[in-house]
């Protein structure tokens, strides 16, 4: 175990009913508020007539940025900006899921910030301030709720990278698994995908006795490996929703990964897929991550084999260590199978056409990833893989 130090600052406002904290959050940060949302979910399913409600017992001046895309734009973070340097905006509420939440991060931090909100991401300017925000998250998937993590692409490059800094935890989230019933039932599988996702980029680190961290992980997908099923059975099921809503949190907002660095290559070489052909990203993370797996087995056979008795079931008796792990990457691959995840590229259409493309993309700042340093070669054979 590496040594580390935590801090999560974000107030966790879980459960139902709870939007009516709003009327007591929002005043603590000012009166201009943004109100930042999608392509209209919210309108549709009545969370839009709530917050409007709360806000206005709040005593705020509401201002909106509606149309926030999945896989946000680097463009609409810009119209934010605008809007917050032009009416002093206080605070911004997100009201969406991780593509509203990860623009409005970078709008709170663009609007403290001379230059193009894209320096930031680039890393060619680090986000010294931020505006305060919270968020009204409404899907369980990315835990952009609770962290400092942000992912914006800029469409006009066809660049798509994640970026972070201390200054963008939300001040609070309002998670209410109501405010989850709505979403559709592809959604959620990529929701639960992404979740996953996150607690394998975890898993697969270089560092030894980290114990109690595998423990976590294990237990946090297999509470997901448990209720994805039951809950894709009964969409509008209050308890699966909120075990999922939890879970998605709590794999991706530090709590699992204290003590090493996760190796979250495949977030890279799935963010080149979504740069290039806008697809979901639990989508392409469900095509992906069996192929990272087995492109990598050989690294360490024994964490594979780990995973795939602890959390699989499989049954390791006169086999060796590679052998379990693959079958446990099968089953993991059966699971995703089994719930209606996508499993190839060419279940959006993609062929083999741009994969170098995508492989310079992924390549764009060179080497990555913890567990194995992945190489362009490595990139193009996962993505040949995947086909
Ligand atoms: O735009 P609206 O109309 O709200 O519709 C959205 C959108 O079409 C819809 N939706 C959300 N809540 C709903 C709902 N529909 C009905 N009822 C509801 N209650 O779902 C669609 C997808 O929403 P989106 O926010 O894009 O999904 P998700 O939360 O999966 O976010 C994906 C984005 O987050 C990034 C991804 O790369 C991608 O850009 N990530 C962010 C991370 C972070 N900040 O920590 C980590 C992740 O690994 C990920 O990379
Ligand atoms: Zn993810």
């Amino acid at each position: 175990m590496d040594n580390f130090t935590f801090w999560n600052p974000t107030r966790l406002i879980f459960g139902k009913g709870q939007i009516e904290q709003l009327e007591t959050e929002v005043p603590k940060y000012g009166k201009k508020v943004l109100l930042v949302y999608g392509g209209g979910s919210i309108k549709r399913n009545g969370l839009y007539d709530k917050i409007s409600s709360h806000l206005e017992k709040a005593g705020a001046f509401v201002y909106e940025l509606s149309g926030v895309e999945p896989n946000p734009r680097l463009s609409t973070v810009k119209k934010g900006v605008e809007i917050c340097k032009r009416e002093g905006i206080d605070f911004l509420l997100a009201a969406g899921g991780g593509s509203v939440i990860d623009c409005t991060k970078l709008i709170a931090a663009g609007a403290k910030y001379d230059g193009d909100p894209w320096d930031i991401v680039t890393k060619k300017a680090m986000a010294a301030d931020a505006l305060p925000f919270g968020t009204v998250l409404t899907l369980a998937a990315t835990g952009s709720e609770m962290n400092a993590g942000s992912v914006i692409t800029n469409w006009e490059t066809n660049e798509k990278y994640g970026w972070g800094s201390p200054v963008v935890f939300p001040a609070f989230s309002i998670l209410d698994p109501e405010h989850t019933y709505s979403v559709p039932r592809e959604q959620t599988i990529y929701g639960i995908v992404d979740m996953m996702s996150h607690v394998f980029e975890h898993y697969f680190h270089p560092e030894t006795n980290t114990e109690l961290q595998d423990r976590m992980c294990e237990s946090l997908l297999l509470t997901v490996i448990e209720t994805a099923p039951k809950l894709l059975d009964d969409l509008h099921s209050y308890e699966h929703r909120s075990t999922i809503l939890y879970c998605g949190t709590m794999a991706l907002n530090g709590m699992l990964s204290m003590g090493f660095r996760g190796d979250w290559a495949t977030h890279n070489i799935e963010h080149a897929v979504s740069a290039v052909y806008d697809i979901p990203h639990g989508g392409g993370l469900a095509i992906l991550f069996p192929n990272w797996m087995k492109h990598n087995l050989k690294v360490n056979p024994e964490r594979f084999a780990q995973l795939a008795v602890r959390v699989f079931g499989v049954d390791a008796t006169g086999k060796s260590a590679e052998e379990v792990g693959l079958e446990g990457i099968s089953k993991l691959r059966e699971f995703w199978d089994s719930i209606g995840a996508p499993s190839k590229l060419s279940d959006y259409n993609i062929d083999n056409s741009k994969l170098e493309l995508m492989a310079d993309k992924a390549m764009a700042n060179g080497e990555f990833g913890t567990f194995k340093k992945m190489q362009y070669e490595d990139v193009l054979e996962i993505y040949k893989m995947s086909l």
